[in-house]
């Protein structure tokens, strides 16, 4: 640049700030974002820019050309820099409405929501009775579902010849020694024998789990259902521990004016044994319509008895020494005699429209 020594002189300076200042405001219009913005910048009035070589221009002017010039680029620096201030914070808004946008989360939208699942109502009844003698000092046992006939029948005193050793009745399996007679067990009682194998008196135990038979689907069975078996025994247990422990129990489980009563009945590994009954929770036996009892005032709930002294021999305890008793209940009838369940079906279909009203 030429220093300012005459009018014309200056005119060029004027001009070339001029047209300095429309280029840069030109190209920050386009400038798209910082980046370019930045090279715009330091185009203008940068290191290299046209206003740096103006400034060093002025070394060689006398003092009052110096100042006028130095005026005249200052002001137009000045306004390069304001504009691209302005710019930049166009920009910057731009970027961060752009940031704002992708980043948005509609929180109205709906969310995905999945079922969650729920304790099956047969279990709940298992983790209630459980529950229930625990609280009266039983421990939890268990015993296997694939089992032989001697834990499941000739430990119970119940003969070879007994009709529910038939295949018509028990299902067999073809496992392990022939001999052993390996069966899915047909009650939950096999864990009172191998309880009593493996601890010595005393012993309270409920052995909750699945047991089989060769039954066909109907209203009231099923080939797989569920049994709870309890097992009390000790140095003078008699049938009155026997008695107020159900009734204990039925009161817990149903509700605490429940009655009980027993009924004579037989079973090979108990004597005497009894079925016992509870009255019934919806009408307490007083109504001959009513739609849980029938009109009969008691429901049927398990069966009981007194511990053979045969199965105490068949498990290596003293029967002069011990006395017991024993019980074995269905856990669906009990589920369905509490909640007015029609068909052992249900609990098997899987419909959530049955498994959805018992939340537990
Ligand atoms: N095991 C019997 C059944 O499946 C139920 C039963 C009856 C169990 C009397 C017992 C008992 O422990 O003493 O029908």
């Amino acid at each position: 640049m030429n220093p300012i020594t005459n009018e014309t002189n200056r005119m060029e300076l004027t001009e070339t700030l001029e047209q300095l200042k429309q280029d840069t405001l030109a190209r920050l219009e386009t400038a798209a974002d910082l980046d370019a913005l930045d090279a715009v910048e330091s185009g203008a009035v940068g290191r290299e820019s046209p206003i740096a070589a103006a400034r060093r221009g002025l070394g060689q002017m006398e003092a009052e050309q110096r100042r006028d010039a130095g005026r005249m680029i200052n002001e137009v620096a000045k306004e390069i820099e304001a504009a691209v201030a302005a710019r930049r914070e166009e920009l910057a808004a731009d970027a961060r409405a752009a940031t704002i946008a992708s980043e948005a989360i509609d929180v109205t939208i709906d969310h995905i929501s999945f079922p969650s699942g729920r304790i099956h109502v047969v279990q709940q009844v298992i983790d209630e009775v459980c529950d229930i003698f625990v609280g009266l000092g039983y421990h939890i046992a268990e015993g296997p579902e694939a089992e032989t006939a001697w834990y499941n029948f000739d430990a119970l005193n119940t003969p070879p010849n007994h009709p529910a050793r038939l295949e018509s009745d028990t299902m067999y399996v073809d496992y392990g020694k022939p001999e052993d007679e390996m069966l899915l067990r047909t009650h939950t009682s096999p864990v009172q024998a191998r309880y009593m194998e493996q601890h010595k008196p005393p012993v309270y135990i409920v052995a909750p789990g699945k047991t089989y038979r060769n039954d066909t689907v109907d209203a009231t069975h099923l080939p797989v259902f569920y049994q709870i078996e309890g097992l009390a025994v000790d140095e003078s247990i008699t049938f009155s521990d026997l008695k107020g422990t159900l009734a204990e129990f039925a009161r817990q489980f149903f509700l605490p004016t429940t009655r009980v009563r027993l009924r004579p009945h037989f079973f090979p590994f108990t004597e005497p044994s009894a079925e016992l009954d509870v009255s019934c929770f919806n009408c307490d036996g007083g109504e001959s319509s009513c739609r849980v009892c029938k009109g009969v005032g008691w429901l049927e709930m398990l069966g009981c008895g007194m511990v053979d002294p045969r199965v105490f021999d068949a498990v290596g305890y003293d029967s002069s020494a011990v006395t017991g008793f024993a019980f074995g209940m269905g856990v669906e009838r009990l589920a369905m005699a509490r909640h007015g369940i029609d068909s052992i079906r249900h609990f098997i279909d899987n419909d959530v429209r049955f498994l959805e009203q018992f939340p537990g």
